[in-house]
């Protein structure tokens, strides 16, 4: 696999360390971050990107922020964190993992201010140890999903697989959630012809899963996104996986942009179409996609994208960066506990409350 991991700690100083992915893959840049502004930016500008990853960033970030700040009481430390966790709540909607390890560097913080002799030396290394173990679990995760998703893929068959975005190591601390299972097969010696569809608008297919893939040693082919419909009629797909944002109650699963439109195509041409996404990544406080926050960017990322105009200046842009595949359209959706068949609320509750 791809031995990058795109987000880390560093102690004395401590700061978060970011793999740059707005430079990929011309150049493996890292980034020693220890300012909520420069970490707000960081996450905004997608130079961390990917559900999993956005999470733990985050987590990173808050013990980050406050370890690097000498506060008069634990209250003015509460205070402090309750600004910091909406500041970067409010950096991008769609993917629930930020709202998600946000919550439970919350939840941490309020358990160690409710024991007594609470100080701020106990209350950082609290932080620390939750920022840790979620990606410490984020890492024990990946090798879950891609063990369970590698069932759905026979040894002796060779596979044509598409896949969309990045759902890779890059977007996780590990093999990531789609490819999880590509990564896996392939050290156990499961043959794979990759197809990585570009993604536009900022090419995260072409950028990073074509270049992670490649630098594991895996066979992949970037298509231009239009190219689907075309290289499944043609047979050369097999299965189709991809990652996810945010998967609501009743299965709907909110990823990135071009996402649904593969799903009907894969119906139509009776191809499965598989999900892959951690237990963070289900928001069962929401019911359906319809409810799915989708995050509009800047329509400058579609017409002057890296650096070439490519559409008028005064001309309106529509750029939501994720669309909902409705629960109807998805074979199976795999997670680290196993895999939900035709994802319906039922199924979905009892795969993850048991
Ligand atoms: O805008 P991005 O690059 O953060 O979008 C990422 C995706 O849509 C991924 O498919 C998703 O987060 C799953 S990552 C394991």
């Amino acid at each position: 696999m791809h031995t990058t991991i795109p987000v880390s700690l560093q102690h004395d100083p401590e700061r978060l360390v970011l793999l740059d992915q707005t430079k990929l893959p011309e150049s493996e840049l890292f980034l020693y971050l220890d300012s909520r502004d420069s970490i707000y930016e960081a996450i905004k500008k997608l130079r961390v990107r990917g559900a999993p990853a956005i999470g733990i960033a985050a987590a990173y970030g808050m013990y980050v922020c406050l370890a690097r700040q000498s506060y008069p009481s634990l209250e003015a430390m509460a205070h402090d964190f309750s600004a910091l966790k909406h500041y970067f709540a409010s950096s991008r909607p769609t993917a629930v993992n930020l709202f998600w390890a946000l919550q439970r560097m919350q939840k941490r913080f309020d358990a160690e201010l409710a024991m007594e002799g609470a100080s701020q030396s106990s209350m950082l290394k609290a932080l620390l140890e939750e920022s840790s173990a979620i990606f410490a679990e984020d890492q024990a995760m990946s090798i879950a999903i891609g063990e369970h998703g590698l069932t759905l893929f026979d040894k002796d068959k060779h596979w044509g697989v598409m896949t969309h975005c990045n759902a890779g190591g890059l977007a996780t601390s590990g093999y990531g959630t789609a490819l999880a299972p590509l990564y896996l097969g392939h050290e156990q010696g499961y043959s794979f012809s990759i197809y990585a569809n570009e993604t536009r608008p900022l090419l995260q297919g072409s950028r990073l899963t074509a270049y992670e893939l490649a630098k594991g040693g895996l066979d992949v082919t970037i298509l231009c996104d239009n190219m689907a419909s075309l290289v499944m009629k043609e047979g050369k797909i097999d299965a189709v996986i991809v990652g996810a944002d945010r998967i609501a109650a009743n299965g709907d699963t909110a990823n990135k942009i071009g996402t649904s439109g593969l799903a009907i195509l894969a119906k139509y041409y009776g191809i499965p179409f598989y999900v892959a996404a951690p237990s963070s990544t289900f928001d069962l406080d929401t019911k359906h996609g319809n409810d799915i926050e989708i995050e509009q960017r800047d329509g400058e990322e579609v017409v002057n994208g890296f650096g070439r105009r490519t559409g008028p200046i005064d001309v309106n842009v529509y750029n939501p960066a994720f669309d909902v595949t409705d629960a109807a359209l998805i074979t199976a959706i795999i997670t680290e506990k196993g895999i939900i068949e035709r994802p319906t609320t039922e199924k979905v509750a009892k795969h993850l409350l048991g």
